[in-house]
């Protein structure tokens, strides 16, 4: 079994995107900027932001964060984001999840400008990543596919099982995984018997944020297992959402929980910023 240490890939990433940074700055004259909106006051949503802010005064990037309360309308934060979208220093705009009920969050996303989208979440970018072409590219599934990459792990004809069909995670997953050629299976919780289909499967990436759903029977001899889950358990400490003391020794390769994924997810949000900023060039 081999552990998949996100945690020092997402380093080796940051480091990199550190050194571009400043040839952007001193050649180009350009600082990458990224607002995040927060609405609210989910703790666990405020320590994402955190950590996104910090990576980013991390690499370089210049970033603010619009605190709003969750008794906050629609309209304002429509305005917030159309205002960003016009700020020439602000290449990214993220509005973090999820929202407070009262915010149509299909629209809020619609208003926020493709070039600047670097959650990927547009219905625009989705569309282009779908078809393949360049697109912003949901950070979570970015982070899982630069994963792949960096551990040699070949797609093709691979079967693969993704429990979990959100927009964010499970959706944009699938289309990146066919693109590269795997047979992709996506389960959800109207899935009959789950077991079935994970059992089978090459790899198994699983993000639905219930703690140990994935257990030693359910994963075939030899398996990849992407746990995408982050829960806080009673005890206060951080665990996925497979099973990892039985599962991971029947796996190739596993992802921890902590320092697998999470850590990947905000260097890619680094990425795309830096993309974006590119973008100014
Ligand atoms: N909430 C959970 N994951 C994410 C993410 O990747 N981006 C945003 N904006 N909100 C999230």
């Amino acid at each position: 079994m081999q552990l998949i240490d996100g945690k020092a890939l997402a380093q080796k990433v940051q480091t990199s995107i550190n050194a571009e940074v400043e040839q952007l700055k001193q050649e180009k004259n350009i600082v990458p900027g990224l607002a995040v909106i927060l609405i609210g006051d989910d703790p666990a949503s405020h320590a994402y932001v955190k950590m996104k802010a910090k990576a980013c005064e991390n690499v370089g990037f210049y970033s603010i964060t619009h605190n709003m309360p969750d008794t906050i309308s629609q309209n304002e934060i429509i305005a917030t984001i159309k205002m960003m979208n016009d700020n020439p220093r602000i290449d990214g705009i993220l509005v973090q999840f999820p929202l407070p009920k009262h915010i149509d969050s299909d629209k809020i996303l619609e208003v926020i400008d493709p070039k600047k989208d670097v959650d990927g979440f547009h219905a625009c970018n989705i569309g282009r990543m779908v078809t393949n072409l360049d697109s912003f590219v949901a950070c979570t599934p970015l982070g899982v596919m630069k994963m792949f990459e960096a551990y040699e792990i070949d797609l093709k004809g691979k079967d693969v099982c993704i429990v979990g069909a959100s927009n964010i995670v499970g959706k944009p997953m699938a289309a990146l995984l066919l693109n590269q050629d795997a047979t992709v299976t996506v389960t959800h919780i109207h899935t009959k018997d789950l077991k079935s289909h994970t059992s089978k499967a090459d790899i198994v990436i699983v993000g639905v944020g219930v703690p140990g759903l994935i257990k030693e029977d359910m994963i075939k001899e030899g398996a990849i297992v992407i746990d995408i889950g982050i829960n806080r358990i009673e005890d206060g400490s951080l665990v996925g959402d497979v099973d990892f003391e039985n599962v991971s020794p029947k796996c190739a390769y596993i992802t921890p929980v902590p320092g697998g994924v999470g850590p990947m997810t905000i260097a890619m949000l680094l990425q795309n910023t830096l993309k974006a900023a590119k973008g100014r060039l």
